[in-house]
């Protein structure tokens, strides 16, 4: 038996017990005729203590020979401890070691294994497994496993059935590149690794199961950002018989089960906004709503001036920023310089100052009087002590600028409080989304999500204007799920697929396998999918997800640890007849 208790575990009531306990060398602290040795395990840390009168000198020895992580089973004697530490569970007692044996020794570790280390990202992400035993990061993969059970819990109550999909597949149109896996047996073919399970989940549909959820690995082959890793993991859900209303309702009652569960936080019914509307007054698909600063709309109220900045622009837009007035101008400055940086990409900033009197002083004076910046308070609803920040220029990259200074200022104030939690619906997205660079309209979603009743028509006439049943639950700002009513329709099928630019052959070819099961009796079907790593994040108060992931890749998509990705022998590319191709 390597122990009896845990290191997390022994109270005072224990005094007097004989226990055997294992685990890792935290400290070790030796004051010749003293010495004590914190032990550290998942659950816990406990002091040994060995002195000179009570402890065997053999032991003793062993002892003085210990190094940080070496591991290591004592049996000793729960005692009480003269110096108590508040701080620890187990901070009232201490084991007086009788034996001690070294169950494996251990090179001194490349960072200190504590709470706040002096190891860098890149060289945890390298010994990711040391890294693992830091409270920080042992604590997020805990936090995510109760997340994930109660997830199982909640589906499992609603008699969701959980069924594994393949992950040897083709390719599963979500939007980004697919990884491909060579087929040895089938010479020069590939399959694709799924960016999700969507064709499986709607085929477990014409199938009959009814209910079908998974919490499984997906895989896009994506630029990187703190909330996106190239493997990720999706709670994926699909139902039958269900309107989009049916699908809002189960999945806000999982989301508000997992936040009273795990945060303890018991949340009104989800409010729920227009995509149209949540572009208008944020700029952006997921809002964060934990505070206000909605765009006010300007152009009415300043384009009446000779200032041709805002006479040129298509859209002039600003937002209020809470007791902003007290940034200085060199404060200011640092935000205009922000907002002009290469990744916003504003040409300038206007503002006005909202004095306490009432009064405005704006970088604009030249231009507009007392009367014009009174209408900009008013319009974004600035209060006396607040900033007015106006940007102007293309609607779509105006509003992408003003929401991220929206974000960047609501981060700098404070108003991100991350144990705050705001979810809400955005629905009714667009069908098809422009791609600007070669004018070809893609799905916005997918191209299995059905337009709303009625408006297969516009399809044909103004494409960019057809809305789909499709939503995203927004948490915080981020986005951490999304879904849709499917088309279960051939034709409809077919015709979409037609104005996604898919020739018959090649729907055909790629879709084939859908198209014909929906002529054996599809049911009206829908679902979504949250990204798990993104929801444990935002519960656990975070927004980068590699903290909850155990083995993250790093921003080049590599894992540092197993050196992943890398070259493979000649043989290997041989027998996957992809030798030649690459010579060639
Ligand atoms: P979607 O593409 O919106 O929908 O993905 C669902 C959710 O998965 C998460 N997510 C990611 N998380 C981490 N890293 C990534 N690279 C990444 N990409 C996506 C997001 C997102 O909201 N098949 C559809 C769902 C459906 O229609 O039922 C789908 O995959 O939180």
């Amino acid at each position: 038996m390597y122990r009896s208790h845990t290191n997390g575990e022994l109270r005072l009531s224990h005094i007097n017990k004989e226990v055997t306990l294992s685990g890792w060398v935290q400290k070790v602290r030796d004051k010749g005729f003293m010495i004590w040795v914190d032990l550290r395990d998942r659950y816990g840390i406990t002091q040994l203590m060995l002195d000179t009168d009570r402890t065997d000198t053999a032991v003793l020895e062993t002892a003085k020979t210990l190094g940080r992580e070496f591991v290591i089973q004592i049996k000793g004697t729960v005692i009480e401890r003269q110096s108590k530490n508040p701080n620890i569970p187990t901070g009232e007692i201490e084991i007086l070691v009788s034996e001690l044996t070294i169950l494996n020794e251990a090179k001194t570790p490349p960072f200190t294994i504590e709470d706040k280390t002096d190891g860098g990202e890149e060289l945890r992400m390298q010994y990711r497994y040391l890294d693992i035993r830091r409270n920080p990061v042992k604590n997020a993969l805990i936090f995510r496993s109760k997340v994930a059970q109660e997830v199982r819990n909640f589906l499992s109550n609603e008699e969701f059935i959980e069924v594994e999909t393949p992950y040897l597949i083709k390719s599963t149109p979500e939007g980004a590149r697919d990884f491909v896996v060579p087929s040895r047996m089938n010479e020069g073919q590939f399959y694709a690794l799924p960016q999700s399970p969507q064709t499986f989940k709607q085929l477990l549909m014409i199938g009959g199961m009814d209910k079908y959820f998974q919490i499984v690995k997906c895989f896009r082959d994506e630029d990187l950002r703190a909330d996106r890793q190239p493997e990720f993991t999706q709670i994926d859900c699909e139902m039958a018989f269900v309107e989009q209303e049916d699908i809002l309702n189960v999945f806000e009652g999982l989301t508000r089960h997992l936040l009273k569960e795990i945060n303890g936080v018991e949340v009104e019914k989800f409010p729920r906004m227009l995509y149209d509307d949540a572009m208008r007054l944020y700029g952006n698909d997921k809002p964060d709503i934990r505070f206000g600063m909605e765009f006010g709309h300007l152009n009415e109220v300043s384009q009446h001036k000779e200032f041709g900045v805002f006479n040129n622009a298509e859209l002039v837009i600003g937002i209020a920023v809470p007791g902003g007035n007290t940034y200085t101008r060199k404060e200011i400055d640092t935000i205009i310089k922000w907002v002009k940086r290469p990744q916003v990409g504003a040409l300038g900033m206007i503002y006005s100052r909202c004095n306490d009197d009432g009064s405005f002083k704006s970088s604009v004076d030249k231009f507009y009087d007392h009367e014009d910046l009174a209408k900009w308070a008013k319009v974004t609803g600035a209060k006396p002590g607040d900033l007015v920040c106006v940007l102007s220029g293309d609607t779509n990259k105006v509003r992408a600028q003003l929401s991220a200074l929206r974000m960047e200022l609501a981060e700098r104030l404070g108003l991100r409080k991350p144990n705050e939690f705001a979810p809400l619906w955005v629905i009714d997205f667009p069908l098809l989304e422009l791609d600007e660079e070669t004018g070809h309209y893609h799905a916005m979603h997918h191209p299995f999500t059905s337009p709303k009743p009625g408006q297969l028509e516009l399809l044909e006439t103004n494409p960019g204007d057809v809305k789909a049943n499709a939503y995203d639950l927004v948490l915080n700002g981020n986005e951490i799920g999304g879904g849709s009513i499917r088309i279960h329709d051939k034709q409809i099928q077919a015709t979409m697929l037609k104005h996604l630019g898919f020739s018959d052959e090649e729907a055909k070819a790629q879709f084939g396998f859908l198209m014909d099961a929906f002529e054996y009796g599809a049911p009206p079907h829908g679902g979504l999918a949250f990204g798990l790593d993104r929801l444990v994040a935002i519960l656990g108060g975070q927004e980068t997800i590699r903290d909850f992931i155990a083995f993250p890749k790093n921003n080049s998509g590599r894992d540092v640890m197993i050196d992943a990705p890398a070259p493979i022998d000649d043989d290997q590319l041989t027998a996957l007849s992809l030798k030649l191709n690459l010579k060639s």
